[in-house]
C-alpha cells in the first residue's frame, strides 16, 4: 500500500501568457490531494473525492495509462481525498494527477525521478485538456516557487497568502480559447500584452530572491491590469481583488485561468486574516493559506 501526496499552487504571475511561451512564476499552498494505492484481484478500480466532477477520473486514468508504459499495472484500487476546491486555478487537476503518477511509481518501484513524473504530468494534462503549460504539474511536483518554462526552483516564499474563492466554475479550456480568439483579431495589441506579463515574471523572479514583497505585489496589480485587458476577470473577483487592496493586501490578483475560480493576495502575515475578512465580505469564501517547499511526497 502506498499514499502519496502532492500540493496545489497559486499564480504570482504570468497565466496565460505562459501559454504563449512567456515566463510565469508560481507558488506551491499548503492544500494537498492524497492517493492511495492498494492490490485488488478486480481490475482498476476509482474511488475518488471529485464525485461532483466526472472530468477528474480522466486525469485518474491518463496518469495510470502513462505508468502502465512501465509497470503492469492491473489490479488496484486507487482512492484519492483531497483539499483543494476544484475548477478554482489552485491547481488540483495537477495535484490529483502528480499524486496518482507518485504512488504508483513508489508501489511498482518504478524508480522515476521528480523531472520525470513532472514531464508525465505535464503529458497527461495534455492529453486530457487538449492544451495545457507546464506550470500547475511542475510546481506540483517540486512544491517551493518555481519559474516556467525555465523550470527553476526559488526559495518558498515568506509573506502571507490569502485566496479568495468565488465558488463560481471555471473552464480553463474556454478561457484559452476566449483569450486566442482575441489574440487572432488583435494581434498587434495582443501579443505586446504578453510580452509585458513575460516581463513582470522576470523582474518577479528577481524580486522573490530578495524578498522585496511591496514591489512583488505592485507588479501582481499591474500583471492584475493586463489579465483584466484580455478578458479574464469577472466583476465577482474585481470585488475580492480591490477589498484584499483596499485592506492593505501588498498585490492581488486572479489565480490560473480566471472566469471564476479564485484570487490571490499576497500581504504582511499580520494583516492575513483582516484581508481574509474583507474578501469574505466582498463576496464568495477566503481563506489563508501558506507556502509549501514539499512538492510530492510519499507518506
Ligand atoms: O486555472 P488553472 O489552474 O487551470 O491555470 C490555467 C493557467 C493558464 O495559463 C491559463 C493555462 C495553463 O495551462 O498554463
Amino acid at each position: 500500500m502506498t499514499i502519496c501526496s502532492a500540493p496545489g499552487k497559486v499564480f504570482l504571475f504570468g497565466e496565460h501568457a505562459v501559454v504563449y511561451g512567456k515566463r510565469a512564476i508560481a507558488c506551491a499552498i499548503d492544500l494537498r490531494t492524497m492517493v492511495e494505492v492498494t492490490h485488488n484481484s478486480k481490475g482498476i478500480r476509482i474511488h475518488s473525492a471529485f464525485k461532483d466532477e466526472p472530468d477528474k477520473n480522466q486525469y485518474i486514468k491518463t496518469a495510470i495509462k502513462k505508468m502502465q508504459q512501465y509497470a503492469d499495472i492491473k489490479n488496484v484500487n486507487i482512492t484519492v481525498t483531497s483539499k483543494i476546491p476544484v475548477a478554482s486555478g489552485l491547481g488540483s487537476s495537477a495535484a490529483v494527477t502528480v499524486a496518482t503518477l507518485g504512488a504508483l511509481n513508489e508501489e511498482f518501484q518504478v524508480g522515476l525521478r521528480k523531472e520525470e513524473l513532472a514531464l508525465l504530468g505535464y503529458q497527461t494534462e495534455l492529453e486530457v485538456q487538449g492544451a495545457a503549460s507546464p506550470t500547475d504539474t511542475f510546481v506540483s511536483t517540486m512544491g517551493g516557487t518555481v519559474v516556467v518554462p525555465d523550470k527553476k526552483i526559488l526559495p518558498p516564499i515568506t509573506c502571507g497568502i490569502v485566496v479568495g474563492h468565488t465558488g463560481i466554475s471555471k473552464s480553463t479550456a474556454r478561457m484559452v480559447s476566449r483569450v486566442k480568439t482575441l489574440k487572432e483579431r488583435y494581434p498587434e495589441v495582443v501579443d505586446g500584452i504578453m510580452d509585458s506579463i513575460g516581463d513582470i515574471s522576470a523582474r518577479g523572479e528577481d524580486l522573490i530572491k530578495r524578498n522585496d514583497y511591496r514591489s512583488i505585489g505592485e507588479l501582481m496589480n499591474v500583471n492584475q491590469g493586463l489579465l483584466d485587458a484580455l478578458g479574464v476577470t469577472i466583476p465577482e473577483l474585481s470585488l475580492q481583488i480591490y477589498a484584499a487592496r483596499q485592506h492593505g493586501a501588498y498585490g492581488a490578483k486572479i489565480t490560473g485561468a480566471g472566469g471564476g475560480g479564485c484570487m490571490v493576495a499576497l500581504c504582511d502575515e499580520k494583516n492575513a486574516k483582516e484581508i481574509a475578512t474583507a474578501i469574505g465580505h466582498a463576496y464568495g469564501d477566503s481563506f489563508i493559506s501558506r507556502p509549501t517547499a514539499e512538492g510530492v511526497f510519499i507518506r
